[in-house]
């Protein structure tokens, strides 16, 4: 326990030092400034190239290339603007008590450095000086990737109408099973594309129902698939860090759960996934839930935000069974959302700000990973709160005059909630009994089940449900008794493997 103590507390000391992300850099970090004079070679190209060049160059998302000297001073100031603001480079949390692995938040030193370099005139500097640019594999941000696959066919996205959601599979043709550490997509035509879900699927039922209604892909989701990833509006990649990985079975086909909204002009779509592979198995478990659970259903969202209603909040809390290893927040929520927070209250009362977005950007749905993992005690208060403004003064709002919005899977309705991301061993959220012996992971589930059900009556009662699954209670109790019978656990089973030690080993 005083180990744990020791290192949630050094995690939060060094916490309000933010630092640039490392990971992406090409190029030598520009220096603090300097009393010498400040050229564009020395010192402002690599920090435009480190921060920017990454989505201003040819072919990204941002609206003109940031490459060569002229490309920058002639919007110098603009530039200046931007980044003092820091509504560039895009990063929307709060500096708080963590770090994020791939901040791109630009530290003080940065702005002055750069600021200093317009005021005394944008010195061009020595152009032996001037580092190279930044290469991206084939256009790819994580690199080379093991396996690029691409649909065979391209979707065709109406003018308008309503949301499109659309599910396409995709044959990997595996040779053997692989460990899955991130997927980079590329739609070719980015203006409708809303979100992208990974599932993986072994069965060959996707790859069946795909183009049965004469078009490519399929709609909804009435099998069992893995989900193993997503993507989306503004999302940059990135690997999984701590070594973790996503088990994809030789057998499975990649499934892309698209979400289009259109945007007033057609568009036909062809979506390309880039694999990346890890050379091991990962040692540990990776373990995500969502505070309040269910993208916020069942909340007061589900009788909706009143319109002009400024201030309307929904919030959930779930306490820690034991301690674990948080890695990774992040959260997700439609147009009329404002704001949201992810905080942890530990036993001895200390709150600390986990992810707080204090302007909430649909166009961002960023996802964070901590620079180090931190140790959260068990009894820990997990607390995750969403605010929404269904007023007119919401630029965002997607209704004029504004009107009731509730709970609802189109982007014009409303959801809500944040992700808590664990890196768990085997047993850590069951202490008590510790690792299931032998490989089996099913087994290790049933065992795990078994040692639960003190009564020994194959159900689980009330006192025997272990906080751990309360967050998940609305889906495994599917006849709301409050008791999960066989059939609720069984049919649960995958969901349940997956956060509680099982995801695919
Ligand atoms: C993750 C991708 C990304 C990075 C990194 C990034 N930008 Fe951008 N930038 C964009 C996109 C996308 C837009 C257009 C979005 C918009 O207009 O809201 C944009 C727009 C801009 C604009 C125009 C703003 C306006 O009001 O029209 C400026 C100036 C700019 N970026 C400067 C920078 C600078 C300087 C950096 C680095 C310090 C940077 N950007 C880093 C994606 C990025």
């Amino acid at each position: 326990m005083a180990h744990i103590r020791n290192s949630v507390l050094a995690v939060a000391s060094i916490a309000l030092l933010v630092l640039p992300h490392s990971d992406l850099y090409a190029v030598e970090p520009n220096a603090a400034p300097t009393t010498g004079e400040v050229t564009f070679s020395e010192h402002i190209a690599p920090l435009i190239f480190n921060n920017c060049y990454e989505c201003h160059r040819p072919g990204e998302a941002a609206p003109f290339s940031l490459m060569s000297y002229e490309d920058v001073s002639k919007r110098a100031t603009m530039l200046q603007e931007v980044m003092e603001r820091r509504f560039m480079p895009p990063w929307h949390p709060a500096p708080g008590h963590v770090e994020f692995h791939n901040s791109r938040r630009l530290s003080d030193d940065q702005l002055a450095l750069y600021s200093k370099w317009v005021a005394t005139g944008k010195a061009k500097g020595d152009d032996e000086k001037l580092p190279e640019l930044p290469t991206f594999a084939g256009g790819w941000r994580l690199g080379e990737p093991d396996l690029v696959v691409t649909m065979p066919e391209s979707f065709h996205v109406p003018a308008d109408g309503r949301d499109i959601y659309r599910n396409f599979a995709i044959p990997l043709d595996l040779p053997e099973d692989k460990w899955l550490t991130a997927i980079e997509i590329r739609p070719d035509e980015r203006s409708v594309v809303h979100h992208v879900l990974y599932f993986s699927d072994e069965s060959g039922v996707a790859r069946g129902l795909d183009g049965r209604d004469g078009k490519p892909g399929f709609r909804g989701m009435g099998f069992r698939a893995t989900q193993v990833g997503g993507w989306a509006v503004g999302g940059v990649p990135s690997k999984l860090p701590y070594g973790l990985a996503r088990k994809l079975p030789q057998a499975s086909d990649l499934i892309l759960a698209c979400h289009f909204h259109p945007v007033g002009k057609a568009a036909d779509v062809k979506i390309t996934a880039a694999l990346y592979f890890a050379d091991k198995p990962p040692e540990r478990d990776y373990v995500r839930f969502q505070i309040p659970p269910g993208y916020g259903r069942g909340t007061k969202l589900s009788q909706g935000v009143p319109p002009g209603e400024k201030n309307f909040q929904i919030e959930g809390e779930f306490t820690l069974p034991a301690k674990a290893e948080l890695i990774h927040v992040s959260g997700h929520a439609h147009y009329i959302c404002k704001s949201m927070k992810a905080t942890a209250t530990l036993p001895d009362g200390t709150v600390l700000d986990l992810l707080s977005l204090p302007a909430w950007d649909f166009n961002w749905q960023g996802q964070y990973y901590l620079k180090e993992g931190l140790w959260l005690p068990k009894g820990t208060v997990l607390r995750g709160e969403v605010n929404y403004d269904n007023s007119a003064d919401n630029l965002n709002n997607p209704n004029d005059p504004p009107k009731l919005i509730k709970w609802g899977i189109q982007s014009t309705d409303e959801m809500g909630s944040l992700f808590f991301g664990f890196a768990v061993n085997d047993g850590d959220l069951f202490p008590d009994q510790g690792r299931p012996r032998g490989g089996n992971r099913a087994a290790g589930l049933t065992q795990r089940l078994k040692a639960l059900d003190k009564n020994s009556d194959g159900k689980l009662q009330a006192d025997e449900i272990p906080a751990a699954f309360r967050p998940l209670m609305s889906r495994i109790d599917k006849d709301s008794d409050g008791v999960l019978d066989r059939q609720e656990l069984t049919e649960s089973a995958p969901r349940l493997r997956q956060l509680f030690g099982g995801a695919g080993r």
